[in-house]
């Protein structure tokens, strides 16, 4: 792999707990740091609080993940702005959401965690993997979640029997199934795709919001994506999940080839311009 301070990382989700401490870790690190953030006055809130803290300047992009339309303008924007790209982290995510939360749908009438944390995600990684591929060794992180539910077939959006940690858990089920078919469709390439749980419950907005107690620092999460991101010792490992620091099992559905080409059919279809 490339020294960390000759990369060009991109971090989505850059303005709150992790992706937030991951950017300063980043940038004190000396790499090339893009913050990607969907509100102006907040990426520019965490572009000086990293400069105040570091010294250095990180870029910035913005778009609200809740929409397609933005997610192909980003990509766009990076091919453009970035010809050089060693890294891709898809940590934006929204959480369980308040205890009785009602169903949300994305600016595109999709449900909002399958939106956000899955589509997004997958479509982001795709658009860009020609660029990690072009620049390799490089590698692509998916923070996931060791909560994780089996998708219904018969209800990927969860119209029915709606609960906001049930539509979390299928969309980061979702991720770690996305991140296996592209690990798959990388293979010779010197690109890596691996999922992770960074960390349980740790002190973050969307475990407040959720009403749920911190049981891990926000740190314990830097520290496990960190590691997928520069330990020399994972060079070559491509489409697996990690609990934290260790390799683990995923939701058996992950490992069924038929569910994971019903997903990929069903995200091609969505994504497609
Ligand atoms: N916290 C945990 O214990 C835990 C455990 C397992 C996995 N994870 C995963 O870790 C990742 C980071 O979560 P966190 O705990 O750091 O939560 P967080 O502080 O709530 O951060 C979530 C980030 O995602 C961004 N985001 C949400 N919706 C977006 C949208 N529509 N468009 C663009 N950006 C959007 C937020 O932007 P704003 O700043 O504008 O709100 C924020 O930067 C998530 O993928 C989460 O599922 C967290």
């Amino acid at each position: 792999m490339h020294p960390i301070d000759e990369q060009t990382v991109l971090v989505t989700g850059a303005t709150s707990g992790l992706g937030r401490a991951l950017v300063q870790r980043l940038a004190e690190a000396g790499a090339t740091v893009v913050a990607h953030g969907r509100n102006a006055s907040r990426l520019a809130r965490t572009r000086a609080e990293i400069r105040e803290v570091t010294g250095r300047t990180v870029d910035t992009i913005q778009a609200d993940l809740a929409e397609l339309a933005q997610v192909h303008r980003m990509a766009d924007e990076v091919l453009e702005r970035y010809p050089r790209l060693h890294a891709l982290v898809n940590n934006a995510g929204v959480g369980f959401g308040p205890p009785g939360g009602a169903r949300e749908l994305s600016g595109d009438g999709i449900e909002l965690r399958f939106a956000v944390n899955h589509l997004a995600s997958y479509l982001l990684a795709r658009r860009l993997a020609g660029r990690l591929v072009e620049c390799a060794p490089a590698r692509i992180v998916q923070v996931a979640s060791a909560g994780q539910l089996a998708l219904d077939r018969a209800d990927p959006f969860t119209e029915h029997h709606y609960d906001g940690v049930t539509a979390y858990r299928r969309s980061k089920l979702a991720q770690v199934m996305a991140s296996f078919e592209l690990a798959a469709d990388l293979v010779g390439t010197g690109v890596s795709v691996n999922a992770i749980h960074p960390a349980t419950f740790m002190d973050t907005a969307m475990v407040s919001e959720s009403g749920g107690s911190p049981t891990s620092t926000v740190q314990e999460g830097v520290d496990a994506v960190w590691r997928l991101l520069t330990d020399p010792e994972l060079d070559g490992v491509s489409g697996h999940y990690f609990h934290g620091t260790h390799d683990a099992p995923p939701d058996p559905q992950a490992d069924d080839p038929a569910a994971r080409a019903w997903l990929r059919r069903l995200s091609d279809s969505l994504v497609a311009r």
